[in-house]
Protein backbone atom coordinates (compact mmCIF):
# COMPACT_ATOMS: atom_id res chain seq x y z
CA UNK A 1 0.00 0.00 0.00
CA UNK A 2 1.14 3.26 -0.86
CA UNK A 3 0.74 6.99 -0.17
CA UNK A 4 1.36 10.07 -2.04
CA UNK A 5 3.84 12.13 0.74
CA UNK A 6 4.47 15.58 1.20
CA UNK A 7 6.64 17.07 3.39
CA UNK A 8 6.77 20.48 2.73
CA UNK A 9 4.63 23.45 4.53
CA UNK A 10 1.32 24.47 3.29
CA UNK A 11 0.12 27.97 2.93
CA UNK A 12 -1.55 30.06 5.54
CA UNK A 13 -5.20 29.53 6.55
CA UNK A 14 -7.71 31.17 4.52
CA UNK A 15 -11.30 31.78 6.25
CA UNK A 16 -13.61 31.39 2.96
CA UNK A 17 -17.39 31.45 3.32
CA UNK A 18 -19.42 28.14 2.83
CA UNK A 19 -20.60 27.25 -0.13
CA UNK A 20 -24.34 28.21 -1.37
CA UNK A 21 -26.36 25.29 -2.16
CA UNK A 22 -26.54 25.14 -5.90
CA UNK A 23 -30.17 23.47 -7.61
CA UNK A 24 -29.35 20.80 -9.72
CA UNK A 25 -31.40 18.27 -11.36
CA UNK A 26 -28.66 15.21 -11.18
CA UNK A 27 -28.91 10.96 -11.37
CA UNK A 28 -27.35 9.70 -8.06
CA UNK A 29 -27.65 5.57 -7.46
CA UNK A 30 -30.02 5.92 -10.58
CA UNK A 31 -32.59 7.95 -9.60
CA UNK A 32 -33.44 11.43 -10.58
CA UNK A 33 -32.89 13.96 -8.28
CA UNK A 34 -35.45 16.91 -9.01
CA UNK A 35 -34.97 20.32 -8.80
CA UNK A 36 -38.10 21.45 -8.11
CA UNK A 37 -37.67 19.11 -5.51
CA UNK A 38 -35.62 20.75 -3.53
CA UNK A 39 -36.73 24.56 -4.85
CA UNK A 40 -40.04 23.45 -2.94
CA UNK A 41 -37.67 22.25 0.29
CA UNK A 42 -35.97 25.41 -0.56
CA UNK A 43 -38.52 27.82 -0.43
CA UNK A 44 -40.48 26.33 2.79
CA UNK A 45 -36.82 27.15 4.37
CA UNK A 46 -37.06 30.72 4.32
CA UNK A 47 -39.32 30.82 7.63
CA UNK A 48 -36.55 29.06 9.15
CA UNK A 49 -36.62 25.49 10.29
CA UNK A 50 -39.89 23.95 12.68
CA UNK A 51 -39.08 21.09 14.68
CA UNK A 52 -42.39 20.72 15.96
CA UNK A 53 -42.92 19.14 19.07
CA UNK A 54 -39.49 18.13 19.21
CA UNK A 55 -36.72 19.26 21.61
CA UNK A 56 -33.65 20.18 19.58
CA UNK A 57 -30.76 21.73 19.39
CA UNK A 58 -30.25 21.80 15.71
CA UNK A 59 -28.11 18.87 14.91
CA UNK A 60 -25.76 19.57 12.12
CA UNK A 61 -25.81 23.15 11.76
CA UNK A 62 -22.34 24.45 12.27
CA UNK A 63 -21.05 28.47 13.66
CA UNK A 64 -18.01 27.31 14.28
CA UNK A 65 -15.60 27.07 11.45
CA UNK A 66 -12.05 26.86 12.80
CA UNK A 67 -9.90 26.24 9.51
CA UNK A 68 -12.64 24.89 7.21
CA UNK A 69 -12.82 26.04 3.84
CA UNK A 70 -15.96 25.26 3.27
CA UNK A 71 -14.45 23.01 0.44
CA UNK A 72 -13.13 20.40 2.68
CA UNK A 73 -9.08 22.02 3.03
CA UNK A 74 -7.99 22.50 6.91
CA UNK A 75 -4.71 24.46 5.78
CA UNK A 76 -2.55 21.83 3.58
CA UNK A 77 -5.12 18.80 4.63
CA UNK A 78 -8.03 17.46 3.26
CA UNK A 79 -9.30 17.71 -0.64
CA UNK A 80 -10.42 14.59 -3.01
CA UNK A 81 -7.60 12.85 -4.25
CA UNK A 82 -9.93 10.64 -6.37
CA UNK A 83 -9.87 9.58 -10.08
CA UNK A 84 -12.21 11.20 -12.26
CA UNK A 85 -14.61 8.75 -12.08
CA UNK A 86 -15.90 9.71 -8.97
CA UNK A 87 -15.79 13.31 -9.00
CA UNK A 88 -18.93 13.26 -10.21
CA UNK A 89 -20.35 11.22 -7.09
CA UNK A 90 -18.78 13.08 -4.65
CA UNK A 91 -19.99 16.53 -6.03
CA UNK A 92 -23.76 14.83 -5.92
CA UNK A 93 -22.77 13.68 -2.09
CA UNK A 94 -22.20 17.39 -1.31
CA UNK A 95 -24.89 18.53 -2.71
CA UNK A 96 -26.86 16.48 -1.11
CA UNK A 97 -25.24 17.32 2.17
CA UNK A 98 -25.90 21.14 1.62
CA UNK A 99 -29.65 20.65 1.22
CA UNK A 100 -30.27 18.21 4.02
CA UNK A 101 -28.35 20.54 6.50
CA UNK A 102 -31.15 23.30 6.10
CA UNK A 103 -33.79 21.32 5.27
CA UNK A 104 -36.40 21.38 8.26
CA UNK A 105 -37.94 17.89 7.00
CA UNK A 106 -34.29 16.00 6.83
CA UNK A 107 -33.25 17.93 10.41
CA UNK A 108 -36.94 17.06 11.92
CA UNK A 109 -36.34 13.25 10.78
CA UNK A 110 -33.05 13.23 12.05
CA UNK A 111 -33.42 14.38 15.56
CA UNK A 112 -36.52 12.39 16.48
CA UNK A 113 -34.53 9.67 15.30
CA UNK A 114 -31.94 10.63 17.70
CA UNK A 115 -33.78 10.71 20.58
CA UNK A 116 -36.36 8.09 19.92
CA UNK A 117 -33.99 5.73 18.02
CA UNK A 118 -30.68 6.75 19.26
CA UNK A 119 -31.78 6.91 22.48
CA UNK A 120 -30.31 10.20 22.75
CA UNK A 121 -29.19 13.03 24.88
CA UNK A 122 -26.81 11.19 26.26
CA UNK A 123 -25.97 11.73 30.15
CA UNK A 124 -23.09 13.97 30.87
CA UNK A 125 -22.39 11.77 34.31
CA UNK A 126 -20.45 12.42 37.31
CA UNK A 127 -18.18 10.27 38.04
CA UNK A 128 -17.97 10.20 41.97
CA UNK A 129 -15.55 7.42 42.44
CA UNK A 130 -13.10 8.11 39.82
CA UNK A 131 -13.19 11.84 41.19
CA UNK A 132 -12.64 10.73 44.74
CA UNK A 133 -9.99 8.38 43.27
CA UNK A 134 -7.94 11.21 41.88
CA UNK A 135 -8.31 13.68 44.70
CA UNK A 136 -6.24 11.11 46.39
CA UNK A 137 -3.21 11.40 44.19
CA UNK A 138 -4.00 14.83 43.34
CA UNK A 139 -0.86 17.14 44.05
CA UNK A 140 -3.14 20.04 45.05
CA UNK A 141 -4.53 19.98 48.73
CA UNK A 142 -8.10 20.67 48.16
CA UNK A 143 -10.58 18.64 46.23
CA UNK A 144 -9.28 17.54 43.32
CA UNK A 145 -10.92 17.83 39.68
CA UNK A 146 -14.42 16.88 38.79
CA UNK A 147 -14.19 13.96 36.51
CA UNK A 148 -17.44 13.46 34.05
CA UNK A 149 -17.97 11.56 31.55
CA UNK A 150 -20.30 11.97 28.14
CA UNK A 151 -21.90 8.53 28.09
CA UNK A 152 -22.06 7.68 24.40
CA UNK A 153 -21.62 4.07 25.33
CA UNK A 154 -25.29 4.70 26.22
CA UNK A 155 -27.11 5.13 22.74
CA UNK A 156 -28.46 2.38 20.82
CA UNK A 157 -25.47 -0.45 19.43
CA UNK A 158 -23.14 1.16 22.37
CA UNK A 159 -21.10 3.88 20.93
CA UNK A 160 -21.09 7.46 19.06
CA UNK A 161 -20.60 5.70 15.51
CA UNK A 162 -24.37 5.66 15.25
CA UNK A 163 -25.14 9.49 15.32
CA UNK A 164 -23.41 9.12 11.91
CA UNK A 165 -24.30 5.76 10.43
CA UNK A 166 -28.24 6.64 10.75
CA UNK A 167 -27.93 10.22 9.17
CA UNK A 168 -25.79 9.06 5.92
CA UNK A 169 -28.10 6.17 6.00
CA UNK A 170 -30.79 9.11 5.61
CA UNK A 171 -29.04 10.36 3.10
CA UNK A 172 -28.26 7.21 0.84
CA UNK A 173 -31.76 6.56 0.76
CA UNK A 174 -32.45 10.14 0.05
CA UNK A 175 -30.45 9.47 -2.44
CA UNK A 176 -31.34 6.64 -4.21
CA UNK A 177 -29.24 4.02 -3.08
CA UNK A 178 -30.46 0.75 -2.24
CA UNK A 179 -27.45 -0.50 -0.84
CA UNK A 180 -24.99 0.23 1.60
CA UNK A 181 -21.44 -0.78 1.65
CA UNK A 182 -19.00 -0.03 4.58
CA UNK A 183 -15.69 -1.35 6.17
CA UNK A 184 -15.55 -1.76 10.17
CA UNK A 185 -12.78 -2.46 12.37
CA UNK A 186 -14.06 -2.59 16.23
CA UNK A 187 -17.48 -3.68 14.95
CA UNK A 188 -18.85 -1.06 16.43
CA UNK A 189 -19.45 1.48 13.46
CA UNK A 190 -20.48 -2.43 10.81
CA UNK A 191 -23.33 -2.80 13.45
CA UNK A 192 -24.30 1.15 13.89
CA UNK A 193 -24.79 0.75 9.88
CA UNK A 194 -26.07 -2.52 10.06
CA UNK A 195 -28.80 -1.35 12.56
CA UNK A 196 -29.89 2.27 10.42
CA UNK A 197 -29.83 -0.08 7.27
CA UNK A 198 -32.86 -2.42 8.76
CA UNK A 199 -34.32 0.76 10.05
CA UNK A 200 -34.37 2.52 6.49
CA UNK A 201 -34.78 -0.49 4.41
CA UNK A 202 -31.79 -0.66 2.86
CA UNK A 203 -28.97 -3.88 1.83
CA UNK A 204 -26.01 -3.93 4.04
CA UNK A 205 -22.52 -5.27 3.17
CA UNK A 206 -19.83 -4.43 5.90
CA UNK A 207 -16.28 -5.94 4.93
CA UNK A 208 -14.09 -6.64 7.85
CA UNK A 209 -10.65 -7.47 8.46
CA UNK A 210 -9.90 -11.58 9.20
CA UNK A 211 -8.20 -10.76 12.41
CA UNK A 212 -11.05 -7.96 13.35
CA UNK A 213 -13.70 -10.61 12.63
CA UNK A 214 -11.72 -12.89 15.22
CA UNK A 215 -11.67 -10.59 17.95
CA UNK A 216 -14.94 -9.07 17.55
CA UNK A 217 -16.89 -12.19 17.23
CA UNK A 218 -19.75 -10.71 18.95
CA UNK A 219 -20.39 -7.71 16.56
CA UNK A 220 -20.11 -10.30 13.55
CA UNK A 221 -23.46 -12.11 15.07
CA UNK A 222 -25.05 -8.87 15.53
CA UNK A 223 -24.57 -7.55 12.19
CA UNK A 224 -26.22 -11.13 10.57
CA UNK A 225 -28.89 -10.68 13.01
CA UNK A 226 -29.49 -6.99 11.86
CA UNK A 227 -29.19 -8.89 7.90
CA UNK A 228 -26.51 -7.46 6.99
CA UNK A 229 -23.83 -9.44 4.91
CA UNK A 230 -20.40 -10.05 6.51
CA UNK A 231 -17.59 -10.05 3.93
CA UNK A 232 -13.93 -11.21 5.56
CA UNK A 233 -11.25 -9.71 3.70
CA UNK A 234 -7.42 -10.71 4.69
CA UNK A 235 -6.10 -8.21 7.28
CA UNK A 236 -7.35 -5.45 9.17
CA UNK A 237 -9.78 -2.63 9.04
CA UNK A 238 -7.28 -0.67 6.57
CA UNK A 239 -7.53 -3.99 4.20
CA UNK A 240 -11.13 -4.01 4.88
CA UNK A 241 -11.44 -0.18 3.71
CA UNK A 242 -9.73 -0.64 0.64
CA UNK A 243 -11.79 -3.75 -0.24
CA UNK A 244 -14.97 -1.35 0.72
CA UNK A 245 -13.71 1.29 -1.14
CA UNK A 246 -13.32 -0.93 -4.41
CA UNK A 247 -16.26 -2.60 -4.13
CA UNK A 248 -18.48 0.87 -4.08
CA UNK A 249 -16.46 1.76 -6.89
CA UNK A 250 -17.26 -1.04 -9.03
CA UNK A 251 -21.10 -0.54 -7.91
CA UNK A 252 -21.82 3.72 -8.01
CA UNK A 253 -25.24 3.21 -9.69
CA UNK A 254 -26.80 1.70 -6.97
CA UNK A 255 -24.34 1.67 -4.12
CA UNK A 256 -23.50 4.18 -1.34
CA UNK A 257 -20.47 3.97 0.34
CA UNK A 258 -20.84 5.07 4.20
CA UNK A 259 -17.61 6.38 5.95
CA UNK A 260 -17.78 5.98 9.72
CA UNK A 261 -15.35 8.64 10.35
CA UNK A 262 -13.62 11.89 9.50
CA UNK A 263 -11.40 10.75 6.66
CA UNK A 264 -11.68 10.21 3.22
CA UNK A 265 -12.13 12.60 0.13
CA UNK A 266 -14.44 15.92 0.67
CA UNK A 267 -16.97 16.18 1.97
CA UNK A 268 -16.56 12.35 3.94
CA UNK A 269 -14.51 13.84 6.79
CA UNK A 270 -17.03 17.35 7.53
CA UNK A 271 -19.88 15.28 7.05
CA UNK A 272 -19.11 12.68 9.68
CA UNK A 273 -17.95 15.68 11.98
CA UNK A 274 -21.20 17.74 11.76
CA UNK A 275 -22.96 14.45 12.36
CA UNK A 276 -21.20 13.78 15.14
CA UNK A 277 -21.08 17.55 16.62
CA UNK A 278 -24.48 16.51 18.49
CA UNK A 279 -22.20 15.33 21.14
CA UNK A 280 -20.11 18.56 22.14
CA UNK A 281 -23.35 20.72 21.14
CA UNK A 282 -25.01 18.64 24.42
CA UNK A 283 -22.34 18.85 26.36
CA UNK A 284 -21.95 22.63 26.36
CA UNK A 285 -25.81 22.38 27.55
CA UNK A 286 -25.36 20.29 30.15
CA UNK A 287 -22.41 21.53 31.60
CA UNK A 288 -24.13 25.09 31.84
CA UNK A 289 -27.66 23.05 33.16
CA UNK A 290 -24.77 21.00 35.95
CA UNK A 291 -22.38 23.92 36.86
CA UNK A 292 -23.31 27.14 34.74
CA UNK A 293 -20.54 27.23 32.71
CA UNK A 294 -18.26 25.66 30.13
CA UNK A 295 -15.93 22.70 31.02
CA UNK A 296 -11.86 23.12 31.45
CA UNK A 297 -10.69 20.20 30.13
CA UNK A 298 -12.10 17.55 27.56
CA UNK A 299 -10.81 14.65 26.87
CA UNK A 300 -11.23 11.69 23.81
CA UNK A 301 -9.95 9.07 22.39
CA UNK A 302 -8.48 9.68 19.06
CA UNK A 303 -8.56 6.33 16.12
CA UNK A 304 -9.16 8.63 13.04
CA UNK A 305 -11.13 11.24 15.25
CA UNK A 306 -14.62 10.96 15.06
CA UNK A 307 -15.56 10.62 18.78
CA UNK A 308 -12.32 13.20 19.00
CA UNK A 309 -14.27 15.47 16.73
CA UNK A 310 -17.80 15.19 17.93
CA UNK A 311 -16.57 16.02 21.22
CA UNK A 312 -14.17 19.25 20.45
CA UNK A 313 -15.90 21.06 17.49
CA UNK A 314 -18.47 22.99 19.28
CA UNK A 315 -15.68 24.28 21.63
CA UNK A 316 -12.84 25.27 19.50
CA UNK A 317 -13.54 28.56 19.51
CA UNK A 318 -13.55 28.83 23.45
CA UNK A 319 -9.24 29.23 23.84
CA UNK A 320 -10.63 28.71 27.92
CA UNK A 321 -11.02 25.05 27.06
CA UNK A 322 -8.23 22.54 26.78
CA UNK A 323 -8.96 20.29 24.18
CA UNK A 324 -6.41 16.77 24.66
CA UNK A 325 -6.72 13.72 22.41
CA UNK A 326 -5.55 10.24 23.29
CA UNK A 327 -3.94 8.28 20.78
CA UNK A 328 -2.87 4.96 21.10
CA UNK A 329 0.82 3.95 21.59
CA UNK A 330 0.45 0.29 21.34
CA UNK A 331 3.54 -1.27 22.44
CA UNK A 332 5.58 1.43 23.02
CA UNK A 333 5.84 4.22 20.25
CA UNK A 334 9.63 2.52 20.01
CA UNK A 335 8.36 -0.90 19.32
CA UNK A 336 6.81 -0.04 15.64
CA UNK A 337 3.47 -1.42 17.08
CA UNK A 338 1.09 1.74 17.51
CA UNK A 339 -1.61 3.65 16.05
CA UNK A 340 0.16 6.90 17.40
CA UNK A 341 -0.21 8.96 13.77
CA UNK A 342 0.41 12.43 15.61
CA UNK A 343 2.56 11.53 17.54
CA UNK A 344 5.14 9.93 15.03
CA UNK A 345 3.69 9.90 11.76
CA UNK A 346 4.47 12.69 8.71
CA UNK A 347 1.93 13.60 5.95
CA UNK A 348 0.69 12.31 2.88
CA UNK A 349 -2.13 11.38 0.86
CA UNK A 350 -3.93 7.91 1.70
CA UNK A 351 -7.48 6.66 1.02
CA UNK A 352 -8.71 9.94 -0.76
CA UNK A 353 -7.29 13.38 1.67
CA UNK A 354 -4.05 14.57 2.62
CA UNK A 355 -3.47 13.94 6.07
CA UNK A 356 -0.99 12.56 9.28
CA UNK A 357 -0.25 9.13 8.19
CA UNK A 358 2.07 6.55 9.74
CA UNK A 359 4.39 5.55 6.54
CA UNK A 360 8.01 4.82 5.71
CA UNK A 361 10.35 6.82 3.74
CA UNK A 362 9.11 5.53 0.61
CA UNK A 363 5.57 6.61 1.71
CA UNK A 364 4.84 2.58 2.05
CA UNK A 365 2.10 2.70 4.62
CA UNK A 366 2.59 1.37 7.89
CA UNK A 367 0.43 -1.26 9.89
CA UNK A 368 -0.61 0.31 12.68
CA UNK A 369 -1.69 -1.68 16.17
CA UNK A 370 -3.74 -1.15 19.10
CA UNK A 371 -5.50 -3.32 21.70
CA UNK A 372 -8.39 -1.15 21.14
CA UNK A 373 -9.63 -2.19 17.62
CA UNK A 374 -11.29 0.68 16.71
CA UNK A 375 -7.78 2.60 16.86
CA UNK A 376 -5.97 0.88 14.33
CA UNK A 377 -5.75 3.06 11.31
CA UNK A 378 -2.46 4.34 9.68
CA UNK A 379 -4.19 7.89 9.41
CA UNK A 380 -6.20 10.35 11.47
CA UNK A 381 -8.70 12.94 9.43
CA UNK A 382 -7.52 16.57 7.97
CA UNK A 383 -9.18 18.16 10.21
CA UNK A 384 -7.65 16.63 13.16
CA UNK A 385 -4.55 16.94 11.51
CA UNK A 386 -5.08 20.78 11.35
CA UNK A 387 -6.00 20.82 14.54
CA UNK A 388 -2.39 19.23 15.62
CA UNK A 389 -0.47 21.65 13.09
CA UNK A 390 -2.03 24.60 14.58
CA UNK A 391 -1.73 23.34 18.20
CA UNK A 392 -5.21 23.81 19.17
CA UNK A 393 -5.37 20.59 20.51
CA UNK A 394 -2.57 18.63 22.21
CA UNK A 395 -2.23 15.21 21.40
CA UNK A 396 -1.00 12.48 23.85
CA UNK A 397 -0.77 8.48 24.07
CA UNK A 398 -1.52 5.39 25.93
CA UNK A 399 -0.52 2.22 25.49
CA UNK A 400 -1.73 -1.54 25.46
CA UNK A 401 -1.29 -2.15 28.86
CA UNK A 402 -2.18 1.80 30.33
CA UNK A 403 -5.54 0.87 28.59
CA UNK A 404 -6.18 -2.70 29.64
CA UNK A 405 -5.34 -1.65 33.13
CA UNK A 406 -7.94 1.39 33.23
CA UNK A 407 -11.09 0.75 35.23
CA UNK A 408 -13.89 3.36 35.38
CA UNK A 409 -14.91 2.30 39.09
CA UNK A 410 -18.06 3.66 37.85
CA UNK A 411 -19.56 -0.13 36.85
CA UNK A 412 -19.15 0.89 33.70
CA UNK A 413 -16.91 -1.58 31.49
CA UNK A 414 -15.80 1.33 28.79
CA UNK A 415 -14.86 -0.25 25.22
CA UNK A 416 -10.90 -0.33 24.98
CA UNK A 417 -10.43 2.59 22.40
CA UNK A 418 -12.35 4.70 25.38
CA UNK A 419 -10.11 3.08 27.94
CA UNK A 420 -6.89 5.40 25.96
CA UNK A 421 -8.59 8.53 27.00
CA UNK A 422 -9.64 7.15 30.78
CA UNK A 423 -5.82 5.58 31.00
CA UNK A 424 -4.57 9.32 30.34
CA UNK A 425 -6.32 10.62 33.22
CA UNK A 426 -3.71 9.55 35.51
CA UNK A 427 -1.21 11.67 33.59
CA UNK A 428 -3.76 14.72 33.54
CA UNK A 429 -5.91 15.04 36.36
CA UNK A 430 -2.86 15.24 38.82
CA UNK A 431 -1.80 18.43 37.34
CA UNK A 432 -5.32 20.14 37.12
CA UNK A 433 -6.31 22.66 39.95
CA UNK A 434 -9.10 22.08 42.18
CA UNK A 435 -12.60 22.27 41.08
CA UNK A 436 -11.50 21.85 37.08
CA UNK A 437 -14.23 20.06 35.18
CA UNK A 438 -12.66 17.24 33.24
CA UNK A 439 -14.96 15.70 30.33
CA UNK A 440 -14.51 12.70 29.03
CA UNK A 441 -15.67 11.10 25.82
CA UNK A 442 -16.74 7.52 26.85
CA UNK A 443 -17.15 6.79 22.84
CA UNK A 444 -18.05 3.11 23.39
CA UNK A 445 -19.30 0.45 25.93
CA UNK A 446 -16.83 -2.49 26.51
CA UNK A 447 -18.98 -5.58 25.96
CA UNK A 448 -17.34 -6.14 22.67
CA UNK A 449 -13.88 -6.43 24.30
CA UNK A 450 -14.72 -9.23 26.89
CA UNK A 451 -13.11 -12.22 25.05
CA UNK A 452 -9.59 -9.72 25.22
CA UNK A 453 -9.48 -8.59 28.13
CA UNK A 454 -10.08 -12.31 29.24
CA UNK A 455 -6.98 -13.85 27.30
CA UNK A 456 -5.08 -10.74 28.37
CA UNK A 457 -5.93 -11.36 31.98
CA UNK A 458 -9.03 -9.18 33.44
CA UNK A 459 -7.45 -5.78 35.04
CA UNK A 460 -6.70 -6.93 39.03
CA UNK A 461 -9.47 -4.82 39.97
CA UNK A 462 -12.52 -6.18 37.61
CA UNK A 463 -11.75 -9.36 39.37
C1 LIG B 1 -15.97 2.87 20.72
C2 LIG B 1 -15.03 3.49 19.75
N1 LIG B 1 -14.34 4.58 20.13
C3 LIG B 1 -13.47 5.18 19.30
C4 LIG B 1 -13.24 4.67 18.03
C5 LIG B 1 -12.22 5.34 17.16
O1 LIG B 1 -12.77 5.97 16.07
P1 LIG B 1 -12.84 7.56 15.97
O2 LIG B 1 -11.46 8.08 16.22
O3 LIG B 1 -13.32 7.81 14.61
O4 LIG B 1 -13.80 8.01 17.02
C6 LIG B 1 -13.94 3.53 17.58
C7 LIG B 1 -13.75 2.99 16.24
O5 LIG B 1 -14.29 1.98 15.84
C8 LIG B 1 -14.87 2.93 18.47
O6 LIG B 1 -15.55 1.84 18.11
Amino acid sequence: MSSIKFQSRGKPLLRVPAKKHRIINSIVCGVPIKSHHRVSNVLSRTSGPSFGSVTSISVTTDERPFGDDGNGRFGRFGGKFVPETLMSRLRDLEDELDFVLSDHEFQEELTTALRDYVGRETPLYFAGRLTEHYKTISRTTGDGPEIYLKREDLGHSGSHKMNNALAQAMIARRLGCGRVVVATGAGQHGVATAAACAKLSLECTVFMGTTDIEKQSSHVLSMNLLGAQVTPVKGTFQDASSEAIRNWVGNLETTYYLSGTVVGPHPSPVMVRKFQSVIGKETRRQAIQLWGGKPDVLVACVGSGSNALGLFHEFVGDEDVRLVGVEAAGLGLDSGKHSATLAVGDVGVYHGSMSYLLQDDQGQILRPHSIGVGLEYPGVGPEISFLKETGRVEFYTATDEEALQKNSLEGIIPALEASHALAFLDKLVPILHDGAKVIVNCSGRGDKDIDTLIERGMPSSFS
